[in-house]
């Protein structure tokens, strides 16, 4: 049989592209802050880097601070080779920064928006950008109101005949269900829904986007994804990481708002939604809502035996001595905020009826990693009692972060003349499997911003339903204050979250 021709790695082969997106202009709202240095100047970076981006694209930062355009760039430059993911080149980076300028403006002054209207019309001109515009709002909540009122006002939110106008809105999405309704009816006097890209960027991590293939592409684990093989199912996100200097944000949100609200109830949803129709951003983000509209409400004392918060005390991170929570620089000495939240969540329909979701996150845990454990029924008793011992369950793992993969857990007989049977794993590596290291998740974003796909972006009724959810939870802690459970930097959270499982006879996995 004849050979097919090389390529670089039979496994890709096959492999649809995209197609390029449209050229625009990218305008980052806080230009000079930390996202836009640490993830969308490197993301952006790479995707030049990897021919993903059209020849005709400018980047326009917009902020306060007063700079040239060449100080900007290479301000950016440092940062794009502390951050990106690949080594920076040098021709590449000069060809891509010069389509970097700076535009010097506070966000309250209108004028410093009908100056950048004749920017972006001059530079449509320049480097072809064909009046297509992306506006990233990459600014602290209480600055969207101003930004997306002053880009109605100047006109910029729409776009000219043919061309295109979006906006991206970053996290956090409001603090609460009435702030959310407040800011989704803020961005729709401004932008259509389709416009809007709310960012939730565990959406765009490459693992979260093939829950979806793994489960609806494989007969085999659709068939048993289901309260008849599954006993339940475990997801953790923790972090060594401490608040590192976003205190005065996190003091206010924790753990609850900062990740279960979207990221962690994302990763639910696309593990326990039915099939979509097809895979249409909308057929897709309707199951996420049908999967959020049947979480069981934690209401009132339901919450203090089912959720579990938690702050870290003084202790180490990797042999290192860390100091409590309560003594980080810009906390306050009392505060409440919860550094680690684990939850028994349940489902409320067909498929899932009495298989909980625990779901668990925190800073200063030992290791960092985000998996997804779904957590297979026993075999029978019968068969091989004679062999003594217990029988470990299959547990299927999709590894979010890092180690991008996914494991199987099986029981096997050990070589041998008697029958001893041994847990083995069947592994999936993505970086040896494709033979290509895993984008981030800003780069997938971006991306699909520019070409107009909103299926990996929160929608508005996703957010709103999501926040109805986590504030059942925070109107019971309001009410009390000693549930607050303490744990060790660098402990497992605290031991109340283990006595949550215990309750069900099974225990946390390690990671
Ligand atoms: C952010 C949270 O949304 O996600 C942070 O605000 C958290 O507190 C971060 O550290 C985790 O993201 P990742 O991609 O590092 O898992």
């Amino acid at each position: 049989m004849p050979q097919p021709a090389h390529t670089e790695n039979p496994l890709r082969e096959g492999l649809t592209s995209r197609a390029m997106p449209d050229p625009c202009s990218i305008v980052i709202f806080g230009a000079t802050g930390d996202l836009t240095h640490r993830k969308l100047i490197p993301a952006l970076y790479n995707l030049a880097a990897d021919g993903a981006l059209p020849p005709a694209l400018s980047v326009v930062g917009f902020a306060r601070r007063e700079k040239t355009d060449e100080s900007f760039r290479e301000e950016l430059e440092e940062a794009a080779k502390k951050y990106s993911r690949q080594s920076l080149d040098a021709e590449l980076w000069s060809s891509f920064a010069s389509g970097i300028s700076y535009h010097r403006s506070a966000f309250d002054d209108l004028s410093g928006y009908a100056s950048l209207a004749e920017k972006l019309n001059a530079l449509d001109t320049q480097r072809g950008t064909r009046g297509n515009r992306l506006f990233y709002l990459a600014v602290a909540p209480d600055q969207f109101e101003v930004i997306l009122e002053n880009l109605r006002t100047s006109g910029l939110n729409v776009a000219s005949e043919g061309s295109w106008s979006r906006v991206i809105v970053e996290k956090p999405f409001g603090t609460d269900l009435p702030s959310a309704r407040h800011l989704n009816s803020l961005v729709e006097c401004a932008f259509p829904e389709k416009a809007t890209y709310r960012i939730d960027h565990y959406l765009g991590k490459e693992t979260a986007q093939n829950i979806m293939v793994l489960r609806f592409a494989n007969a085999i684990f659709e068939a048993m994804w289901n309260s008849r093989y599954i006993d339940h199912i475990q997801i953790t996100a923790s972090e060594p990481l401490g608040v590192e200097g976003r205190a005065g944000y996190y003091d206010k949100s924790g753990a609850l708002r900062d990740m279960v609200q979207n990221h962690l109830l994302q990763l639910l949803c696309l593990t326990a939604m039915e099939p979509p129709t097809d895979l249409s951003a909308d057929a897709i983000r309707d199951e996420k809502v049908k999967v959020l509209r049947s979480l069981r409400p934690l209401i009132g004392d339901t919450v203090f035996t089912s959720v579990i918060r938690g702050q870290y005390g003084a202790g180490a991170i990797n042999g290192k001595p860390v100091v409590a929570y309560r003594e980080e620089a810009n906390v306050d000495a009392t505060s409440q905020a919860e550094t680690y939240v684990a939850l028994e969540i349940h489902v409320d329909n067909w498929r899932w009826a009495g298989v909980p979701f625990f779901v668990r996150v925190g800073k200063r845990l030992p290791k960092g990693g985000t998996e997804i454990a779904i957590q297979f029924k026993s075999v029978p008793p019968v068969l091989f009692k004679a062999a003594g011992g217990t029988l470990d369950d299959n547990v299927l793992v999709i590894r979010i972060q890092p180690d991008e993969g996914i494991s199987l857990r099986i029981s096997a007989k050990m070589p041998g003349s008697s029958l001893r049977i041994e847990p083995v794993k069947m592994d999936f590596h993505y970086g040896t499997s494709f033979g290509k290291a895993t984008p981030e998740a800003y780069e997938r974003l971006l991306l699909d911003a520019m070409s107009g796909d909103p299926t990996l972006f929160a929608r508005r009724d996703e957010v709103e339903e999501a926040w109805k959810f986590v504030d059942a939870i925070r109107a019971a802690w309001v009410t009390r204050s000693d549930d607050l459970a303490f744990y060790s930097a660098g402990a497992w959270g605290p031991t109340e979250a283990d006595e949550l499982l215990r309750k069900h006879g099974v225990a946390w996995r390690r990671l």
